[in-house]
């Protein structure tokens, strides 16, 4: 079993939080995103995107941007006030804004399909610089070492960008060879949480996942949130805007200020 109390997020680039949702919280939002999987919007408002439709490969990955949108349920999960103090007191923040969120439902896997490639978050946030930007992943299923966990490389936050990792890339055995070529003793840590516990990263550290090989789903919800740290890159055409949405706080929240 980890000792959650001994990872540190700016040496190691990750930490566990104690449990801030009751199991009873963490299962009424599961009951929400499960809504919103199949299609049902309890405010009237979408999700930003979605990559699964009721009707896909059931055993493939869930994955759906801004639930927090769709249901009063989900927008309390993420806006919860203890989580923002959290947030906030873990990465010692004067303010925490959530500006993006995803819930990831991981059924029961077959085959590569429930894999996800070595990665860090900050490959896919063109208009953000490093600082002030991390993930928090909120556990809304009991996440076993056999249902697929996120795990972490420890102390990859310091590392140089490693060419060939990628989210999408689902063969992880060929990511692994090349990691082994420029880190040789490197440290994979599982992060294994009861339901209503929290791990959060830094958008430099690198994390993977592999399937699911319990029956039931494994269940997270994703918030990426921004400090008073986090700059803004100017970006020229495609995702130029994106980050406009920040001065919209019916769809990017702060949840923390002093
Ligand atoms: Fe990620």
């Amino acid at each position: 079993m980890v000792n959650k109390k001994t990872y540190c997020l700016n040496k190691d680039g990750f930490c566990f939080l104690p449990k801030i949702f009751s199991n009873k919280e963490s299962l009424l939002a599961r009951e929400a995103l499960w809504d919103i999987i199949n299609g049902k919007y309890e405010t009237g408002r979408k999700p930003e995107n979605r990559f699964w439709q009721p009707g896909d490969d059931p055993y493939s990955i869930i994955k759906i941007d801004k639930p927090h949108l769709c249901n009063q349920v989900v927008w309390n999960l993420i806006t919860n006030k203890d989580f923002g103090s959290h947030l906030a007191q873990n990465t010692n923040a004067k303010s925490v804004q959530v500006w993006h969120s995803q819930v990831v439902w991981k059924p029961h896997s077959k085959n590569k399909k429930g894999n996800a490639g070595w990665h860090r978050d900050s490959q896919y946030w063109p208009f953000w610089t490093y600082d002030g930007l991390f993930t928090a992943w909120i556990a809304l299923s009991n996440v076993s070492n056999k249902s697929g966990p996120v795990r972490f490389l420890r102390g990859s936050n310091h590392w140089k960008n490693i060419d060939g990792m990628d989210f999408f890339n689902q063969n992880i055995n060929d990511q692994n060879k090349i990691i082994k070529k420029h880190h040789k003793n490197q440290k994979i840590v599982d992060a294994l949480l009861k339901i209503g516990e929290i791990s959060i990263h830094t958008s430099q550290t690198y994390h993977s996942s592999i399937g699911n090989k319990e029956k039931n789903p494994r269940i997270g919800m994703v918030v990426h949130f921004c400090t008073d740290k986090a700059k803004r890159i100017p970006l020229e055409g495609e995702n130029s805007n994106y980050l406009d949405q920040l001065k919209d706080h019916s769809i990017a929240p702060i949840i923390y200020k002093r």
